[in-house]
């Protein structure tokens, strides 16, 4: 069975079931899902419209720390949602079937885990979790719970990787040895400035912080910014970096890490505060034997490649390019003689340098393109978890998808802060050889937050 026809048959020939915990109502295939919306900022606004897309959606419940962004997700739902700053109310209401969770990186675990608790079908923005720990307990009680899960690795409901993701592990770039992903972007000289504005009350800055250790308020952090420090997120190479390498997973059929290194550093002097590097690159051995790269320029934004690619895959036979809506087949010109001083001229040679380097070189597969026609790619992965709450089948990023690709960055992470080549044991989820490593894997939520 091909991938394509493997996700769609995934969808159609699925049988119902039900779960254990919470209350879930059973829905048939007309009936509209019920929605509540965690976190409404900047990605929960736009998950809103990429569910408001689909007829059988209904948002009934919406909720945020800021008023503003409240009215603007009310506005745009076309009812009447419930408005609540108290995510645990939004879970207690019956009438919700399903939620989307678009909250800083910090707070996903707790609010995924208490979703499923609360016997609702959870759609949770990526990168998955803060630390490999918390994503694997979200594992466990999704599968105890019998929820419906997507991460919001939006790449995997896109026809265009789909088809890619055939062609490459039918076999169509040879044997492929390495791929490069790039987040690349010239931030230089202000990066995030040094912010002011009036301080939230200590309630909503409190309520933000949730679980990470308590700091003072700095404008810096809150919103948009988490990104760029430790406590909320795990910096571009999560942010950007989840997205590629779960791509690559999906693309080359890749299982896990077997090895990690990094390098990197704040080494452009960008004026602001950050603690995230603005030059980083990550290296990781996969399972099955291939090379994958992360490159992070923040100080220059040329372009990682000369196709300006966000990833690349490198076959015996070709080089496929792939964009954020489309891909690119270059094949590769393959000699018929050895290569090496054994043509007797050439190469290596002193005595014949301008002979016959080697015999002809042609292709051995055609150049192609695929492209994406959908005009909001994130849709077809909302659609997708739509479908599956319905069929109860698995979702094309379920947990565990979302907690295999989430926990290869995170310590791609952990590998920069100890400075060192980490072995990667990939069923006990620690790192054999490094005590120091394997304490990065979680971390002591603050008082009283404690994950179910
Ligand atoms: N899939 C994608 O392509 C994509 C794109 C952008 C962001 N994201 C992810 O979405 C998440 C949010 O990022 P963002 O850019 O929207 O950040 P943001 O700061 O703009 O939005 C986060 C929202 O969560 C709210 N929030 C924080 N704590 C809360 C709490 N305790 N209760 C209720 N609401 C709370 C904030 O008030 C804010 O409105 C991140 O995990 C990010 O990685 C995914």
């Amino acid at each position: 069975m091909t991938l394509l026809s493997d996700q769609l048959s995934r969808r159609r020939f699925g049988l119902a079931a039900l779960t254990a915990a919470g209350y879930s109502r059973i829905l048939g295939a007309n009936d509209r899902v019920h929605i509540g919306y965690i976190g409404l900022g900047n990605r929960g606004d736009q998950l809103h419209d990429a569910f408001l897309e689909h007829g059988d959606q209904e948002t009934v419940a919406v909720c945020d720390l800021r008023e503003d962004y409240l009215d603007l997700a009310v506005k745009k739902s076309g009812a009447a949602p419930k408005r609540c700053k108290e995510y645990r109310q939004l879970l207690d209401d019956k009438n919700v079937d399903a939620v989307a969770i678009a909250t800083p990186d910090h707070w996903h675990a707790l609010m995924f885990v208490d979703a499923c608790h609360a016997g609702k079908d959870v759609y949770v923005e990526k990168p998955l979790s803060l630390t490999v720990s918390e994503g694997r307990r979200m594992v466990q009680v999704a599968a105890e719970t019998g929820r419906v899960t997507q991460v919001g690795t939006n790449r995997r409901s896109w026809k265009s990787y789909l088809e890619a993701a055939e062609l490459i592990r039918s076999g169509g770039l040879g044997k492929v040895t390495m791929a490069r992903a790039f987040s690349i972007r010239n931030e230089w000289p202000l990066g995030l400035g040094m912010q002011k504005g009036p301080a939230p009350s200590d309630w909503e800055w409190d309520r933000w912080l949730g679980p990470a250790p308590y700091v003072p308020y700095d404008p810096n952090r809150q919103y948009y910014n988490f990104r760029w420090f430790y406590n909320y997120s795990g910096g571009q190479l999560t942010n950007y970096g989840v997205h590629f390498i779960d791509a690559i997973r999906l693309l080359c059929g890749l299982g896990q890490p077997k090895s990690v290194t990094a390098m990197g550093g704040r080494y452009a002097e960008i004026q602001d505060n950050r603690e995230i590097p603005d030059t980083l690159q990550v290296m990781w051995e996969f399972d099955p034997t291939m090379l994958v790269t992360f490159t992070q320029s923040n100080g220059n934004g040329a372009s990682g490649d000369e196709k300006h690619s966000e990833i690349e895959i490198r076959g015996t036979k070709g080089t496929m390019y792939v964009h954020n809506s489309r891909w690119e087949l270059v094949p590769e010109a393959i000699g018929d003689t050895p290569t090496g001083y054994n043509l007797g001229k050439g190469y290596g040679n002193p005595l014949n340098r301008t002979g016959e380097a080697r015999g002809s070189r042609k292709p051995q597969i055609q150049a192609r393109q695929g492209t994406s026609t959908a005009s909001n790619n994130t849709a077809s992965h909302t659609r997708n978890f739509l479908d599956c709450i319905k069929s109860r089948q698995k979702c094309n990023a379920d947990i565990l998808i979302g907690h295999l690709s989430t926990s290869s960055t995170l310590i791609g992470n952990i590998a920069h802060k100890t400075r060192t080549m980490l072995d990667w044991d990939p069923a006990a989820e620690r790192f054999p050889k490094h005590a120091e490593a394997n304490q990065y894997l979680s971390y002591q939520y603050r008082a009283p937050y404690k994950l179910g």
